[in-house]
């Protein structure tokens, strides 16, 4: 039953998934499955997810095209990648799952791309062993966001779009519903429910030069934080070597790393294939984080590009294949960029792409430590430890979207509604509305700016404790500022006043980001720190969790979980050299399905 009171809507439902990407989607269906009514929350449209910005494909060890491939290399990848600080437990899932939520995807009208004998096509991708991602073209995100975004159309899910939530209200320890406002015309709305699946992503926009569009401002991790949950390895933030550099408008833009799994050249302004020098084995195809450095080491040495980046060669492959396998960016790059890639090199540099850290779950449930609360896809951690390879974050968000939604539909089963404080909901309506009057003189906007080019200088790609505490000290200046901000106009409409609210979210997330950065003095995946260029043995025993101390950012070490034996001794082995690559087998094996 939906009442209207005077102040706000207040709607009650068994499961809020807060987040309409590939995790939240898929989150709600399976809690749907699990006999929840569901109602999900998004910010922008139903469709618009950065999900979409995974173009390259699903990684998942299916071994359609490289027969040798099994979940077990796909594991020893995914650790190796995440030098070894992941959660083993979520990564030996990912690795297992994955397939079947690949092709339980094709259920719900996904179609890809097929070998010459009508099995779904797989391309290699950086760091992954063999030919492992799934994919649409340039286009699988976008695909994948389709195909979800049907079935809970047709399960009857209900989508409340444009609107955005800022705080869990619990009772006791309990999260039981969330408040907000509603986008268009400003007006507050509560929910209460049995059990929450946060699903909203990253935080990219709290840096300058980003692929994220501007939801991705960390307001799930912020809010968990807030109420009480612990934040994970806060400081593994991921560059994707290859973003777009030129014209300003457009930098940061994903370039996908398919570009390189197609059988792009990354060259210098001497036109010399640099990538051979830093990982002679795999090239092109290394882990992001080793691209995005030799792309900086370049730039550094004078040896970029006109506007400080490298450039991605494809034309050697045709003007056919280029069309044909990525669409997408031949006409990115002709529209934005007036370059028409069949012909010339597209000029990138690393963006910041994804949050390997993220609210603490569980691995089997999606559970965050807040009873009640779960969380799946990027705003959860775990799952890539320092470093993420691409086409991991699709198959994660299938599987533990899934997992997620499946734990809350249980919980929901035996949990009653919790009540709704009062207080709570009257101290979020303050702050909400706080900006719009009083006799403030900060403009969101300009904070904002600041804070992303802090970050963007202090906490980026290199690392050192110089630029780190600096960056610190503005955090926590820009932190007192934000408290001063006023924005004119009314609620309706008004995306100042939403500002405001994003703000102090970005800035509790870039303190823990730069705290933790601060704190590990070694460099590991994705945490480059010029200072201390080694990794330290005792640090990657460690992962570091930021928790709220009355208000407070406050720091603690937890050790990684230790991998049981029969998984420890995969390590001990060498990973498989793949083979020399082949086209795909002709004879199909007996397909496996998942039924709908
Ligand atoms: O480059 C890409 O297509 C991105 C993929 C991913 O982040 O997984």
């Amino acid at each position: 039953m939906d009442l209207l009171s005077e102040d706000f809507q207040s709607l009650t439902t068994d499961v809020l998934v807060i987040g309409a990407g590939g995790a939240g989607l898929r989150a709600a269906i399976e809690a749907a499955a699990a006999g929840a009514r569901v109602d999900i929350v998004c910010k922008s449209l139903l469709g618009k997810a950065h999900t979409v910005m995974a173009e390259g494909g699903i990684a998942a060890a299916l071994g359609n095209v490289d027969a040798e491939d099994n979940w077990q290399v796909h594991f020893q990848d995914t650790m190796r990648g995440g030098q070894l600080i992941n959660n083993w437990r979520m990564a030996e899932l990912h690795a297992r799952e994955s397939p079947d939520r690949v092709y339980e995807l094709e259920t719900y009208g996904a179609i890809f791309d097929r070998t010459p004998d009508g099995r779904i096509l797989q391309r290699a991708f950086g760091a992954h062993t063999y030919r492992r991602l799934c994919h649409v073209g340039d286009r699988t995100g976008l695909e994948m966001i389709r195909s979800l975004q049907d079935r809970v159309v047709q399960l009857g899910i209900e989508v409340h779009m444009e609107v955005t939530l800022t705080r869990l209200l619990k009772d006791g320890d309990r999260v039981v519903g969330a408040f907000g406002y509603n986008r268009v015309d400003g007006r507050f709305v509560a929910f209460r429910c049995k059990a929450i699946i946060m699903a909203t992503g990253g935080w990219g926009r709290i840096f300058k030069v980003t692929s994220n569009s501007w939801e991705g401002t960390g307001d799930g991790v912020a809010m968990g934080f807030d109420a009480g949950a612990e934040v994970l390895d806060p400081e593994m933030v991921q560059f994707h070597p290859t973003g777009m550099v030129w014209p300003p408008g457009v930098r940061g833009i994903l370039v996908t790393e398919a570009v390189r799994g197609e059988g792009g050249y990354l060259k210098n302004r001497d036109g010399k294939r640099f990538m051979l020098d830093y990982d002679p084995k795999k090239k092109e195809l290394s882990s992001r984080d080793v691209v995005a450095r030799s792309i900086y080491k370049e730039v550094e040495a004078g040896r970029g590009t006109e506007h400080g980046g490298a450039n991605l060669d494809v034309t050697h492959l045709g003007a056919e294949k280029i069309k044909k396998k990525l669409p997408s960016m031949y006409e990115q790059f002709l529209r934005l960029a007036d370059v028409d890639i069949t012909k010339e090199p597209m000029e990138v540099a690393p963006t910041i792409h994804y949050a390997m850290g993220g609210l603490r779950v569980e691995a089997e449930t999606g559970a965050t430590t807040l009873p009640g609360l779960y969380a799946a896809g990027e705003v959860a951690a775990g799952l890539h430890g320092a470093n993420r390879l691409g086409g991991n974050s699709l198959s994660d968000l299938l599987v533990f979207g899934r997992r997620a939604g499946a734990a809350a539909g249980a919980y929901q089963r035996e949990a009653g509604l919790g009540r709704l404080d009062e207080s709570q909901i009257a101290e979020e309506q303050e702050t909400l509305l706080r900006p719009l009057g009083g006799n403030g003189n900060e403009n969101p906007y300009l904070l904002q700016q600041q804070l992303q080019q802090s970050m963007q200088d202090g906490a980026g790609l290199a690392r050192e404790e110089k630029g780190l505490k600096a960056c610190l000290d503005e955090i926590l200046e820009l932190r007192q500022r934000a408290r001063r901000v006023r924005v004119p106009g009314s609620r309706r409409y008004n995306p100042g006043w939403h500002t405001a609210r994003d703000l102090p979210f970005m800035l509790t997330i870039a303190e823990a980001i730069v705290r933790a950065a601060i704190e590990r003095r070694e460099s590991r995946g994705a945490h480059w720190r010029l200072d201390y260029l080694e990794k330290d043995e005792a640090l990657g025993r460690l992962n570091f969790i930021a928790y709220n101390d009355g208000g407070q950012v406050k720091l603690k070490q937890r050790p990684v979980p230790e991998m049981p034996p029969e998984l420890a001794k995969l390590f001990q082995e060498p990973t498989p050299s793949p083979a020399p690559p082949k086209p795909p087998a002709t004879r199909p094996p007996s397909p496996k399905r998942v039924p709908a």
